[in-house]
């Protein structure tokens, strides 16, 4: 039996969260365009979508809204922990390590199947712990969360201490609604792998976490911003992708395993951040950068259908609202969150623990190397 590199084109479950068109360049979430919810709907809306597969009537939209916000508080146990980590942790080391935590603190090992509102929780700290330790890391006062802001404009206030700009709150909504649930991406996979053992909530988002801490998955966007700066200016464009690809390096924000078009989370982005950045040159710059990038990935690369990926816009509208680098991988996580926790709910319905195979190729005793 040959061994499928990456367990690229294997169907590992059946869904109903999303549809990945790879060759259409298409993205579904439960009967919607997923474009089209990232330019008219909030975090939340997609969120309960997502978890419970249809949007919200207006009075359900309230009720949550209200709950929701009484959820993003830290109990004291894990700002306990939080306060004995290094200032100068990683931000996805100390998510790990919070959720783990969480873990410890609600019993959820005792949880099978799984508790929705523990899920909601897990979900709704997650920018407050991310908030709590950028400003103890920058020497700030952490501040609670404001019940009166949505999901994301309280995310920004949490950091800044300032309620933030309308269109800042669209843009950031917009990359994380784009970038909440992507079918059986390499992070969503370990959790489900990991919950299929009948093991905890906490178990499988840090092995969520865990897959998504790794540079080829959600630490692009960062990688994005340093070769733009790297780049510099037009001119120097095609000179430094050209030595990159010489090199065997690879271009960050660009190839997709499923796209082998354009990815449409890309081309939103790149659509809504036209509204923010006319006149930013950096973002005139990221425009020029895909078009010479996509050209000699072409020519490097002939035949690999290597296109523009979400990862490279969203550099674009993290650094347009001013979010540190350090942040960038963080806010990916506190919206594929959802898309992570409704894939557990859905693999607790119909669950079979993952068991793939392996070939040997090692060596055999002498005594079996005759078996035919
Ligand atoms: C996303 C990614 C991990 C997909 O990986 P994959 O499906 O395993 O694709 P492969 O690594 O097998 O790539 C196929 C070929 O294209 C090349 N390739 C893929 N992405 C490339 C990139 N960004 N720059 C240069 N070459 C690339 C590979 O080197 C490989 O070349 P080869 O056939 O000569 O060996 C990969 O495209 C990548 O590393 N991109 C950069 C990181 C990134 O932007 N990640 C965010 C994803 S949303």
């Amino acid at each position: 039996m040959a061994s499928v590199t990456g367990l690229d084109g294997i169907v590992a479950a059946e869904t109903e969260l999303s549809l990945v068109d790879g060759k259409n360049g298409v993205l579904v979430y439960r009967g919607y365009e997923a474009k089209e919810l990232a330019l008219h709907n909030s975090f939340e809306e997609v969120a309960y979508l997502l978890w419970h597969g249809e949007l919200p009537s207006t009075e359900a939209l309230n009720a949550s809204r209200k709950h929701w916000a009484e959820q993003r508080r830290l109990p004291a146990e894990l700002k306990a922990v939080l306060n004995l980590l290094p200032l100068e942790s990683d931000v996805m080391s100390v998510l790990r390590t919070a959720t783990s935590v969480l873990g410890t603190i609600s019993h959820q090992e005792a949880e099978w199947p799984l508790d929705f509102e523990r899920i909601l929780a897990n979900t709704l700290m997650l920018p407050t712990i991310i908030a709590y330790h950028y400003r103890r890391s920058q020497g700030l006062t952490p501040i609670e969360p404001d019940p009166q802001l949505d999901h994301v404009a309280n995310y920004l206030y949490m950091l800044t201490g300032t309620v933030p700009q309308q269109i800042h709150v669209k843009v950031l909504t917009a990359y994380l609604i784009l970038a909440m649930e992507h079918g059986m991406n390499a992070s969503t996979f370990a959790g489900r792998v990991v919950l299929s053992t009948q093991s905890d909530l906490a178990s499988a988002l840090c092995a969520s976490i865990g897959a998504m801490k790794g540079p080829l998955h959600g630490g692009a966007p960062s990688e994005v911003l340093h070769m733009l700066d790297a780049i510099g200016n037009k001119e120097n464009a095609e000179s430094w992708l050209r030595e990159e690809l010489k090199a065997g390096r690879k271009l960050m924000g660009f190839g997709h395993r499923i796209y082998k078009t354009n990815d449409p989370r890309a081309e939103a982005l790149r659509h809504l951040m036209t509204e923010l950045a006319a006149e930013d040159p950096w973002f005139d710059l990221a425009i020029h950068v895909e078009k010479v990038a996509v050209e000699l990935l072409n020519e490097y690369k002939p035949g690999r259908k290597l296109y523009v990926n979400v990862e490279f816009y969203a550099a674009a509208v993290m650094r347009a609202i001013a979010l540190p680098t350090s942040l960038f991988t963080p806010s990916f996580t506190l919206s594929r969150m959802v898309g992570w926790t409704a894939h557990l709910l859905e693999q607790t319905s119909c669950n079979r623990i993952f068991r793939p195979q392996s070939v040997y190729i090692g060596a055999l005793p002498v005594s079996l190397r005759n078996r035919s």
